[in-house]
């Protein structure tokens, strides 16, 4: 919910804004860092750790160490994330799912993947349900197109599956006080019936294992930190209902192509979509923030700052997978030996590069979607 000071951070489920504080939020949300023991102990899984924990991409947690301990007995885990479908995805909701695919690959575990067409539908007096709907079918074929094992991923579209979540989101509704969804989501008297409801309904996911195999494992949820107040909620009645309490792996927000905020559809022309087109792309990333100094001359002298400009955080994040060239970068940058331009020449060839697959895989997904729908 909206907030006056333009520069504040806000951080909710349905609004980022302003510089983010991750130190903050997870004082402020309660949650734990990542530790180089528990990314050692990952590393002892997964063989390797992933680029996104190298590069502190995901920085939080809440009990990943409780399921790695569980694992470690026996008891398995299941993974879930998700996504609101009120457009097209964009590159930055493939940090998290580039990340769920990785553990799906290494732990061999199941994904349940919510589609919240219904969510979309309810925080926005503009959005159609059809049109919703509609996103969630288009944006399943981005998840797809990662290569996500049909045998082990479930897509839930809640409008189309609501049978399946119905019971476990009123036990759940049941046990949560209007007064706690408030402090946690900001509610107020003009928010809808719908939305308040809601949260119930994200939470279902965390539980439906259980109800689908009868064996009762906890859900590890990699999403960003935006999702977090909804596990919050979840996490107080997870045992109430018998089950165990989500763990969550938290990653940051991949910036947009302007100045500040995290990338976000709302803002389409700082925003790379997995359906732009080569051209489009090149205009994107050309109008970019950089941060680089008023003169050539002058940027060669005293160098700039990688830390602040969007075009870098996209190598960090997704379009350099080679650490050392990424340090050499950096240190390129700092320097004053390579300018703005030649990084916002070569970053478009790397996102093109991607796409160019991305789209391709993502034409060949529309034949198997229903392999991967829930109630296949
Ligand atoms: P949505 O559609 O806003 O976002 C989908 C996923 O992408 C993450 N994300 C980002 N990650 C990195 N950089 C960004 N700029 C960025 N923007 C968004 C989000 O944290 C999310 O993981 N209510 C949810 C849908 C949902 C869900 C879930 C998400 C239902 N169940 C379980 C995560 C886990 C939503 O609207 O996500």
């Amino acid at each position: 919910m909206s907030s006056e000071d333009k520069d504040e951070m806000v951080v909710t489920p349905w609004e980022v804004r302003g510089k983010v504080d991750y130190e903050r939020l997870i004082r402020e949300f309660g949650t734990q860092p990542l530790t180089e023991e528990l990314l050692k102990r990952l590393e002892s899984f997964t063989g390797e750790l992933h680029l996104q924990l190298r590069r502190e991409l995901f920085f939080s947690h809440r009990d990943l160490d409780t399921v790695l301990d569980l694992y470690e007995k026996g008891t398995k885990f299941v993974l879930y994330t998700g996504r609101g479908p009120s457009g097209p995805v964009h590159i930055g909701h493939l940090v998290p799912w580039i990340f769920t695919k990785h553990l799906q690959d290494h732990f061999d575990t199941r994904l349940y993947f919510q589609m919240t067409d219904d969510e979309k539908f309810l925080i926005d007096d503009e959005n159609k349900l059809e049109d919703m709907t509609r996103y969630g079918f288009e944006n399943a074929l981005d998840l797809i197109a990662l290569g996500f094992k049909p045998e082990n991923t479930f897509i839930i579209y809640d409008v189309q599956d609501i049978d399946l979540l119905y019971d476990i989101a009123l036990e759940v509704a049941k046990r949560i006080t209007y007064s706690t969804a408030r402090a946690t989501f900001g509610f107020q008297d003009s928010t809808n019936l719908g939305w308040v409801f809601w949260p119930a309904v994200q939470a279902v996911p965390c539980f439906i294992h259980k109800k689908l195999t009868g064996e009762n494992v906890p859900a590890l949820i990699p999403a960003a930190i935006d999702q977090d107040p909804y596990w919050r909620i979840t996490r107080d009645i997870a045992q109430k209902l018998g089950y165990h309490k989500p763990a969550q792996i938290h990653n940051r927000f991949l910036p947009g192509l302007g100045i500040g905020g995290k990338m976000s559809a709302s803002e389409p022309e700082t925003c790379i979509f997995t359906t732009d087109t080569p051209e489009v792309v090149k205009r994107k990333v050309w109008n970019a923030f950089t941060g680089g100094k008023g003169t050539a001359t002058e940027q060669r002298k005293t160098g700039a700052d990688p830390t602040i400009c969007t075009i870098f955080q996209y190598f960090l994040y997704l379009f350099e997978q080679d650490d050392k060239k990424l340090s050499e970068r950096e240190k390129r940058c700092r320097s004053g030996e390579i300018l703005c331009g030649e990084c916002k020449k070569e970053l478009p060839e790397r996102i093109n590069t991607f796409l160019a697959e991305h789209q391709k895989k993502r034409e060949k997904a529309r034949d198997t979607l229903e392999k991967f729908h829930i109630k296949r």
